[in-house]
């Protein structure tokens, strides 16, 4: 019986390790080869591993948007610590040279203001339970991009919905999938030339609410596709505009959160063409 206790001996020591340290990059030994065997014991072992797994990776996960978010936050921090220290000596500026750095500092306090809240919002990966409702992902879409005519009066927007998803709701957070779709209609209206058009569709396509928001832009370049949803990351075309590179990967953020696929791909025709899939029961 001592044989058969060493496995759960093994697992409450490295369970105790884990406690101790908080290191969740210890293992569970499991024997393998002809030793190996498949009982209980050996399940929960296994199941244990799995879990150290992603436990560990979450870990990494987080160390990693803390280290990327400190060398993002670098650049606009100095930026904002030399005009503050330049108006700091205001009586030696011409008015012309205080308005500019005066004005320069407000823009960049804004900047690392949307950088930091945007980060916060990365850093919290589930939507809080109590803020779950029917939502109607019609209503949602026809609100976003009402804002964004206003926001982008320049831009034409068009929306299609299908009559068989107009009614249709989804439990989601409003404003979480509000973020979402501001996020795709602020890019798309960005990379568009002057005038757009963006068009937006809602269409139920088996059993799948399809969201889709389209532009006739420079479109995304096929080495860039696989990245553009990672943190902080711009494509080589679009560093000349405003921006951090956070925006889609929030809103894919948001869209697992509410068990959606985000996507990306290049639209027929030319542009960019982001689709929401979302469940609709
Ligand atoms: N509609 C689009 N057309 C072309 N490229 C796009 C489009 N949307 C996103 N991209 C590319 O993906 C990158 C990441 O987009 P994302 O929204 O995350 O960041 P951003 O718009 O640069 O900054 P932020 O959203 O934080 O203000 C963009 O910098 C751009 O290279
Ligand atoms: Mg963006």
């Amino acid at each position: 019986s001592r044989t058969g206790l060493a496995p759960v001996a093994r697992l409450t020591a490295t369970a105790e390790r884990i406690a101790a340290t908080r290191d969740a990059r210890h293992r569970i030994e499991l024997p393998a080869g002809p030793q190996a065997r498949e009982d209980e014991v050996t399940r929960l072992a296994a199941s244990f591993n799995a879990m150290l797994g992603e436990l560990e990776e979450s870990v990494t996960a987080r160390r990693r948007l803390v280290a990327d978010a400190s060398h993002e936050l670098r650049t606009p921090l100095t930026a904002l610590r030399t005009n503050a220290e330049l108006l700091a000596r205001a009586d030696r500026l011409t008015d012309a040279q205080r308005d500019r750095a005066a004005a320069a500092l407000g823009r960049q306090l804004r900047e690392v203001t949307t950088l930091v809240n945007d980060l916060i919002e990365l850093a919290r990966d589930e939507e809080p339970r109590p803020l779950v409702e029917q939502v109607r992902p019609a209503a949602l879409l026809a609100h976003a991009v009402g804002a964004a005519r206003e926001h982008w009066p320049e831009i034409t927007f068009t929306s299609d919905v299908d009559q068989d998803a107009t009614g249709l709701t989804v439990p989601g957070v409003p404003a979480r999938l509000t973020r979402l779709l501001t996020n795709l209609l602020d890019n798309a209206a960005k990379f568009s030339p002057a005038g757009g058009p963006v068009d937006t569709e809602l269409r139920l396509i088996s059993g799948e609410l399809h969201l889709t928001v389209r532009d006739h832009g420079p479109g995304i370049a096929a080495g860039d596709l696989p990245h553009v949803f990672d943190r902080f990351y711009r494509a080589e075309a679009a560093r000349a505009l405003p921006g951090s590179g956070l925006g889609l990967a929030m809103a894919r953020q948001i869209a697992r959160a509410h068990g959606a696929e985000l996507t990306a791909e290049a639209a027929p025709g030319g542009g960019a063409l982001f689709r929401l899939r979302i469940p609709a029961h």
